[in-house]
Formats: C-alpha cells, structure tokens, sequence
C-alpha cells in the first residue's frame, strides 16, 4: 500500500479541518492517508513515505505558523528526492491580499532544490489577491491548494475535492475502491 503522510500546523483550527477533509476525500477513493501535526512529526517518518502532503497557514503578513518554522531544520534535512509532494495553505486574501498563503511559497522554496517531484499546482481562478510567495513566475497558478476559511468558506469542500482528484491523477494512484 502506498504510505501517503499529511504532515499540517495550526494555530486555529483551520488548517487541521482541510487535513482532516482531504483525508476524507482520498479514503472515499478508497486511499489511506496518515495526517499528523507537525509537532509530532520527524525528518524519518518523512523519509520513510511514498507521498507526502504538507498543509501550512500564514500568520502575520507572511508569516510562518511558528510549529512548521520550528520545524524548519529538520524539513531541510529531509531526503526527499523523487518523492512525490503536494503543498496546500490556509490563508484570507482580502484581509492578507499582499501575502495570500505565503507559507506555500515558503515550503515550495524548501522543497523544490531537493528535486520532490512536486504536484497539485493550483489555478488563481476565482481567488481576489494582490501578491503572493506561493504565486508562479507566469502568475496563473499557485504551488498548492489554497482554502480561504475567512472569505470563502463556502468553497473549501469544492476545491478540496477536486484538489484531491487532480492528486490522484497526478500521483498516478488507481482508484482502489
Ligand atoms: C493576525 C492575523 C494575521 C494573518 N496573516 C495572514 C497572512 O499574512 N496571509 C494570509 O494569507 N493569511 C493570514 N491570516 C489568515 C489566517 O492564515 C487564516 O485565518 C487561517 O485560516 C488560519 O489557519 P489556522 O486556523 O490553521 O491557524 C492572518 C490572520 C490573522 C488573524
């Protein structure tokens, strides 16, 4: 069975809610995923998975939600050559629009010079931003999901369920059900 890890941080709640809706989602299909908060996480633990989901919010016009910036080192020391990664954020890009979901962009900025085959990339369509470090060099598309709690609440379910979908594709996992 592949060994799929959710790995997320959280200072309200939000962040653990969409790992624990992905999860959902992937199990509908049949796929077991493991989450965990990064506080009880390890650089072997992460080593030791097929796939890896990483789910962060941003805090403090960019911040990093302080257990993943505490986790900072070991995340660097991670082997994660060839291993297939996806990244998703919680963040409220009208309150934050200069900073929309930063912490994607920080763990893409990590993650991509250690050659992850990362995937999930995510369309702008539909999101109302100025700026962001998670944001693509072409300006289309985001490095990972991103769930706005704060201004669109009433569409985390939506982009949630098709993030996941587009996942299963782009991992190559069957449907197991
Ligand atoms: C004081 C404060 C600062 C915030 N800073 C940002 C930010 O810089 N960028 C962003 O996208 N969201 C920002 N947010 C929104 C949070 O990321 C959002 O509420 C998120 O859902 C929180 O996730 P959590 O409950 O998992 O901690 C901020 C919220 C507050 C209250």
């Amino acid at each position: 069975m592949t060994d799929i890890l959710l790995v997320f941080g959280t200072d309200t709640g939000n962040t653990e809610e969409a790992a624990e809706k992905i999860q959902q989602a992937f199990s509908d299909e049949g796929h077991f995923v493991e989450i965990m908060d990064v506080n009880d996480c390890s650089v072997d633990r992460i080593n030791d998975a097929d796939i890896l989901i990483f789910g962060c919010p941003t805090w403090d016009f960019g911040g990093i939600q302080e257990d993943w910036e505490a986790f900072q080192p070991e995340l660097e020391s991670a082997d994660l050559e060839g291993k297939r990664v996806a990244l998703f954020g919680l963040g409220d890009q009208f309150g934050y629009g200069d900073y929309f979901i930063d912490a994607v962009g920080w763990l893409h900025e990590i993650i991509h010079p250690k050659k992850a085959i990362i995937k999930g990339y995510w369309s702008t369509e539909g999101y109302d931003f100025t700026d962001s470090r998670a944001l693509s060099e072409c300006k289309t598309f985001l490095y990972g999901l991103a769930i706005d709690e704060d201004q669109q609440f009433e569409q985390s379910d939506e982009r949630i369920n098709a993030w996941v979908a587009q996942l299963l594709s782009e991992f190559q996992l069957e449907e197991a059900a």
